[in-house]
């Protein structure tokens, strides 16, 4: 069995330097803003895999539906000897491609989270000896250099991930992602499409309030990495349907007028009471949409797939 090889692409200091240069900017902007890839510290991510089980929060099972079905369709219109996987959490989906990919050599989860990295990473080095896992901490929506691997590769973007992103983000990420792309490879991209609001909105408010936590749950990323105060219960958790621009944004609301300080930054930031600071968006998408976006990145889509009740949607497409 070979070991979990693990690359780091961003100095330690990096991030931190990144989680400076954000809070700061999205902060002392209006509206406030945080960025979500600071969701994702180790308590982040346990959370996010809570998200994935309840019964409001539909997308993974859904994706889990459609990879179920589809996984021997995928290798045989890819025959991938690498699969890399953007924002790949705890991998778990991911195990049905494995399986049916009978040529894969490589597989390299790319995530932000040290922690669902390694753990992510242990578990399948242990349940798939012959496989080669090089786990790489990185941020996707930077410069990604990929550990040299075998041809042809499949791009995996599970997840919905694709919609944290705004438009323009997306456009870049879609073009770099087209970049790493030789002929031959392949991106997976799971998008969730829009449906009724009040399932949308549920899936982002569960009656349990895990979402609610792990919404908050930046406020104490921040403050631990940069001595901030913000209290958690002084906020309260937000997701509204935005009918305009088809997503779903998650806010925290000020319940009161206060002052937070920021050390680190020498900054104080002043909420008014019902003040909301916008943590993330989640984009739903509609096919043409999706085909669109990939066409503008250089890629063309070749398969869709959606489960039974069409509430999600995995696409393949190839580099044009
Ligand atoms: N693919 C998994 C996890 C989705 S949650 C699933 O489908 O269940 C989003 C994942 O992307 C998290 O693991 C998070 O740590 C990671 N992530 C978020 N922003 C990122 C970024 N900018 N760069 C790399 N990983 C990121
Ligand atoms: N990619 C997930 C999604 O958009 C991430 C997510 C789920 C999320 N629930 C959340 C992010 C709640 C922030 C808050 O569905």
């Amino acid at each position: 069995m070979s070991p979990l090889r693990v690359t780091r692409t961003l100095p330690e200091d990096a991030t931190d330097a990144a989680l400076r240069a954000d809070v700061q900017h999205g902060l002392t902007a209006t509206p406030k803003t945080l960025p979500p890839k600071w969701f994702y510290d180790a308590r982040g991510s346990e959370l996010f895999e809570e998200i994935t089980g309840l019964p409001e929060y539909y997308p993974t099972r859904a994706e889990r539906e459609i990879l179920a079905d589809r996984a021997a369709e995928i290798a045989a219109a890819t025959h991938a000897r690498t699969l890399v996987e953007l924002g790949s959490g705890s991998s778990e989906k991911t195990r049905y491609l494995i399986d049916a990919l009978t040529g894969l050599d490589t597989y390299i989860p790319v995530d932000v989270s040290e922690s669902a990295l390694t753990q992510a990473g242990e578990a399948l080095v242990a349940d798939r000896p012959e496989l080669a896992v090089h786990a790489v901490i990185a941020d996707f929506t930077g410069r990604m250099t990929l550990p040299q691997a075998p041809q042809p590769r499949l791009v995996a973007f599970l997840g919905g991930t694709l919609g944290n992103l705004l438009p323009a983000e997306r456009a870049a990420f879609l073009a770099a992602v087209r970049s790493l792309l030789a002929p031959g490879d392949a991106l997976l991209l799971g998008t969730d499409l829009v449906k009724d609001e009040k399932v949308l909105v549920r899936a982002y408010d569960d009656e349990a309030g895990v979402t609610a936590e792990f919404n908050k749950n930046v406020l104490a990323v921040v403050n631990r990495e940069l001595g901030a105060d913000f209290e958690p219960g002084a906020f309260e958790h937000v997701a509204v349907w935005d009918t305009e621009n088809e997503w779903i944004e998650m806010r925290l609301r000020s319940l009161a007028a206060q002052t937070v300080k920021v050390p680190a930054l020498g900054l104080a930031v002043d909420f008014a009471a019902g003040e909301e600071l916008r943590t993330e968006v989640s984009a739903k998408f509609r096919k043409e949409g999706v085909a669109a976006e990939l066409t503008a990145a250089g890629l063309e889509l070749t398969h869709w797939w959606t489960d039974a009740q069409d509430r999600f949607a995995l696409s393949l497409s190839m580099a044009r």
